[in-house]
């Protein structure tokens, strides 16, 4: 029989092009979207949707019985500049929806999960140039701290239960679908609407603030293959580091401005510089390409050639 899959928090940046990709793969009625607010249109029509808050052990029990779930992605979390301004409420959204679906693998209600880490796990004292898969990391952010929190309890989880469960650390995403939803790397997105509409862009993180982002497709890709590949190939229970490109706000303006000639970008940079400060500039995903043959495939130029050409449409 073919698998049954639950995505929860199904309708925000990531979930909503996971499950489209999803039910391409696998079905339509075999991916079953779930979030606390309804989703976009396509996400909606194409597939059975639930209503489904993810720190409800028992509504999400419910669920994955009614549909007889095999394997959950959680994308349901606070993202890192949302944290910061709500840090109790980020550390319990993000801690007991992992418990939670945790807890029901290790009871053997559900046979896999994907749960997404972050580059956030790493912290100021993480060396910044190709980190490493394995080096110090103090993150100094609340949604930081919940994630590398997260991994630690992934690694024990399968190692104590046995439970399967893959994770890779996602670095800032670039979309176009669906707006992003409180996060750092935010701008990225922004700018692509700002050049599109004729209007001058001001950046919230300085000029020279170089991160690791990746384009949505890319990540697409390499959360369904971390998930289709063989359990011996998963050597990192924690998460794996996952590298697309790095770039500047100022890298990403001149991109736009081969396509835009006219745009123009400022800089103005709020708390959200300090948490780009305390993140690495590029990241080292050797182990993700030995274990699992991880490879991007985007580059800054290829991605704003889609973004300009996407949102046009
Ligand atoms: N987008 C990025 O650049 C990025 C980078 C690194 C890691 N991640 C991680 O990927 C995952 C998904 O991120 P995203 O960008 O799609 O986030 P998002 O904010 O766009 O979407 C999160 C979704 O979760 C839903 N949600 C919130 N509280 C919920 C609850 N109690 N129960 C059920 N659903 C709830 C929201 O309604 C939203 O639709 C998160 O774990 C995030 O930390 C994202």
């Amino acid at each position: 029989m073919q698998k049954m899959i639950l995505i929860i928090g199904a309708c925000g940046q990531i979930g909503t092009e996971l499950t489209l990709a999803l039910r391409e793969k696998f079905g339509n009625d075999r991916v079953v979207a779930s979030d606390i607010r309804e989703g976009n249109e396509s996400l909606m029509a194409s597939g059975p949707f639930e209503i489904l808050d993810a720190t409800n052990y028992q509504a999400i029990e419910n669920v994955i019985m009614h549909y007889e779930i095999d394997e959950v992605y959680l994308m349901a979390a606070m993202l890192s500049a949302t944290a910061e301004k709500f840090p109790m409420r980020a550390w319990d959204l993000n801690m007991n929806s992992l418990f939670n679906v945790l807890n029901l693998a290790k009871d053997k209600k559900i046979s896999k999960i994907f749960w997404p880490s972050s580059i956030a796990v790493f912290g100021p004292n993480t060396p910044k140039e190709d980190t490493p898969q394995h080096t110090i990391m103090e993150p100094s952010t609340v949604y930081g701290i919940s994630k590398q929190s997260g991994e630690r309890w992934c690694s024990y989880y399968f190692k104590k239960y046995g439970v399967d469960v893959r994770s890779v650390r996602y670095p800032g995403l670039i979309s176009w679908k669906t707006l992003p939803g409180g996060g750092t790397t935010d701008y990225a997105i922004d700018i692509y609407h700002s050049a599109l509409a004729g209007k001058k862009f001001t950046c919230f993180l300085g000029e020279q603030t170089k991160l690791p982002m990746m384009y949505m497709d890319d990540a697409i890709r390499a959360t369904i293959d971390i998930m289709e590949s063989d359990a011996d190939n998963i050597k990192e229970r924690s998460s794996y580091n996952l590298a697309a490109m790095s770039f500047t706000p100022a890298e990403i303006a001149q991109s736009i401005q081969k396509h835009i000639p006219d745009f123009e970008i400022d800089y103005e940079p709020d708390f959200r510089q300090a948490i780009a400060d305390s993140w690495p500039s590029s990241i080292d995903d050797t182990e993700a390409q030995k274990d699992w043959n991880w490879k991007a495939q985007f580059t800054l130029e290829q991605t704003t050639v889609e973004m300009l050409e996407n949102l046009k449409n």
